[in-house]
């Protein structure tokens, strides 16, 4: 898993593995940052924990080595919670149809940083969470799971935003299975199981 911050959903993934609703294992959780709270989770569930500073790094250097740590322990699946880079085309070829990240509103509405609070301030009445492969654009994958939360007339950005991640972190660990779980094929930019 690659994370930046605090690492909730990282949590809510460990938390299905833990009590059975996702068959997998987090192999090794890689932030670019060292303060990254996720780093302490993982540490604490016994995970390996690598930090990669990007800083200083041309991208498609950092990009490289990125993916020579993933491939070195031969991960399955790279899952994104809250990575805050967006990633090259050279690392996405490297794991084709094989990463994953959650976005805070019903894509393709609201791509980019601060998804909930461009959907409140849109005045949406409806947003939500998706999980989707990254490909070379940004937020802009085939979308493998998406669930709907209303803005209800007392939210605030910050309340609407604690609502998504609620739905966030059922969302990752049942998108994570529909994956790992095979059985699926995408029709153009459609997953169909
Ligand atoms: C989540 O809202 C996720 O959708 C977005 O970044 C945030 C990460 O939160 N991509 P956390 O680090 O998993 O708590």
């Amino acid at each position: 898993m690659l994370i930046s911050g605090r690492g909730s959903n990282l949590q809510s993934i460990l938390d299905a593995i833990g009590d059975g609703r996702l068959a997998a294992d987090v192999v090794v959780v890689i932030s670019n940052r060292a303060d990254a709270q996720g780093l302490e989770r993982a540490r604490r569930a016994g995970i390996e924990t690598l930090v990669m500073d990007h800083r200083g790094r041309a991208r498609e250097e950092y990009d490289a080595a990125l993916a020579e740590a993933l491939h070195a322990r031969r991960v399955d699946l790279v899952c994104l919670a809250g990575f805050m880079r967006v990633l090259s085309p050279a690392f996405v070829a490297a794991f084709p149809q094989r990463i994953l990240n959650i976005h805070p509103s019903l894509l393709p509405s609201f791509p980019g940083v601060d998804a909930q609070g461009q959907a409140f301030r849109h005045g949406v009445q409806v947003t939500g969470a998706t999980v989707h492969f990254v490909d070379e654009s940004l937020d802009g994958g085939p979308i493998v799971r998406q669930e709907a939360v209303r803005v209800e007339p007392d939210d605030t950005a910050a309340s609407l935003a604690a609502r998504i991640l609620e739905v966030e972190h059922r969302l990752y660990p049942a998108a994570i299975a529909d994956v790992l779980g095979g059985g699926w094929r995408l029709e153009g930019r459609r997953f169909v199981r």
